[in-house]
């Protein structure tokens, strides 16, 4: 008989640079010795496909306990981190029914299919003009010149920020994201919460200015809805804004540094897409898959749960780790290869259930134009380093830069 594997759970720790590297390999070992996990922090790890996607659908979970943040780092009680679970709490994210779907419900029109297709001339334009400032050059680094101005000026437009005050979001949005991250210190906190209080003072003062003077933005439909007394109160419409801002930046741009990796590390692929533009839909697909934006989100067990035959306590955490189910070789025939043409190819990068990601349309949109638009005016356009290195997260994985030579 087979020994089971074992692993040495030493070995998925965020905070690590061989996890950050190249995450997959420890996954694997982690999904074939023990695919429902317990932690010593009490939360679960959950690496099958199978079970990440009926737990995303359940509803026996609801989303995490937001005074549990920062325990797992075994974080000092601050004002910061009070703070921090409050801002986020506001959010729909770390929303339950029905409060959750009253504020979805409010922001959802805005990222509809039929409105996302007609942003795509203006998608495209940005992208042309991004890329217009390259033309001179012989390199780039893509994350810094373009995957990040992106999609910022998207979301910018859209919610109706003025071009000149853009720059202040980059860096807002990366101190934020470090709130949605497994790493975490004190430090951190604190940097995650002056950006959101300023980011907030900032749209405090343009949302005053929307209240006198109403366009024809996402901002002033959401004042407009919080006047019409649907029960969003500003301090909720701001938090939401600032999560649009953050969840629209940062995962999009990862998207396609890290989409763009993978095409130029699959350089007869790359070529494929170029001749056959009908292959994109599915090519940004199976770049969710492969290297996802997002590799983990967590849920809270409303009662006892069976996962897999194993018994998760009731008020226990779960974490799906997305990136994991994303290469389970149960769902996804030879997980580890990169093929655009992978046909059932519905992966859990947006999440799944009711928090389903709500920009998937306008991510899926900014990254097929990005790529689309690459691959046609460089079309020499090839990686000018040999090591690639990640940010310091777990959670948002990306790039720190993705050098690249253009002709
Ligand atoms: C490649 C890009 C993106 C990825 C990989 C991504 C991933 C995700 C995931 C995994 C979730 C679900 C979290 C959960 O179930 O716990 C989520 C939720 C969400 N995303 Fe995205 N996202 C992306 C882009 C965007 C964009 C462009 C926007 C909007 C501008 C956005 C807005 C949201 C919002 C508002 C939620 C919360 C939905 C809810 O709680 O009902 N995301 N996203």
């Amino acid at each position: 008989m087979e020994p089971s594997p074992t692993f040495d759970l030493g070995r998925f720790n965020p905070a690590s640079p061989e996890l950050r590297a190249n995450p997959y390999p420890i996954y694997h070992l982690l999904r074939q010795a023990m695919p429902v996990c317990p932690t010593p922090v009490g939360a679960w790890l959950v690496s099958r496909y199978a079970d990440g996607e009926s737990i995303l659908a359940d509803k026996r979970f609801a989303t995490i306990d937001l005074n549990r943040l920062g325990q797992a780092g075994q974080l000092p009680e601050t004002p910061s981190l009070a703070a921090a679970r409050a801002a986020m709490g506001r959010t729909m994210l770390f929303m339950d029914p029905p409060r959750h779907g009253r504020i979805r419900s409010l922001v959802s029109k805005a990222f509809s299919p039929r409105m996302v297709e007609s942003l795509r001339p203006r998608i495209r334009q940005i992208a042309e003009d991004l890329l217009n400032t390259l033309e001179e050059e012989n390199e780039a680094d893509l994350i810094r010149d373009f995957a990040y101005p992106l999609p910022v000026i998207v979301i910018a437009e859209m919610l109706g920020v003025p071009p000149e005050d853009r720059a202040l979001f980059r860096r807002w949005t990366i101190d934020l994201a470090r709130l949605i991250d497994f790493v975490q210190s004190t430090e951190a906190v604190d940097r995650a919460m002056k950006a959101m209080e300023e980011t907030a003072e900032y749209l405090h003062t343009l949302a005053w200015e929307r209240r006198q003077n109403p366009q024809d933005d996402l901002l002033s439909a959401l004042i407009a809805a919080e006047e019409r007394g649907d029960r969003l109160t500003e301090d909720e419409m701001l938090a939401n804004v600032v999560l649009l801002l953050g969840a629209g930046h940062e995962t999009t741009a990862n998207l396609i540094g890290n989409g763009m990796l993978a095409l130029m590390k699959h350089r007869d692929q790359m070529e494929r897409l170029r001749r056959e533009p009908h292959l994109l839909p599915g090519a940004i697909e199976e770049c969710l898959r492969y290297d996802s934006p997002v590799q983990a989100t967590g849920r809270r067990a409303l009662e006892n749960v069976a996962i897999a035959g194993i018994e998760i306590p009731r008020d226990s955490h779960v974490i799906i780790l997305i990136g994991a189910c994303n290469r389970d070789p149960d769902r996804f025939p030879d997980p580890d290869r990169f093929d655009i043409t992978r046909d059932r190819n519905e992966h859990l990068a947006f999440g799944g259930g009711i928090h389903y990601c709500l920009g998937a349309n306008l991510a899926r949109a900014e990254a097929q134009i990005a790529v689309d638009s690459l691959a046609h005016r460089f079309p020499k356009l090839d990686l000018a380093c040999d090591a690639i290195e990640y940010r310091d997260m777990f959670n948002l994985r990306g790039l720190k830069a993705l050098p690249v030579r253009l002709a």
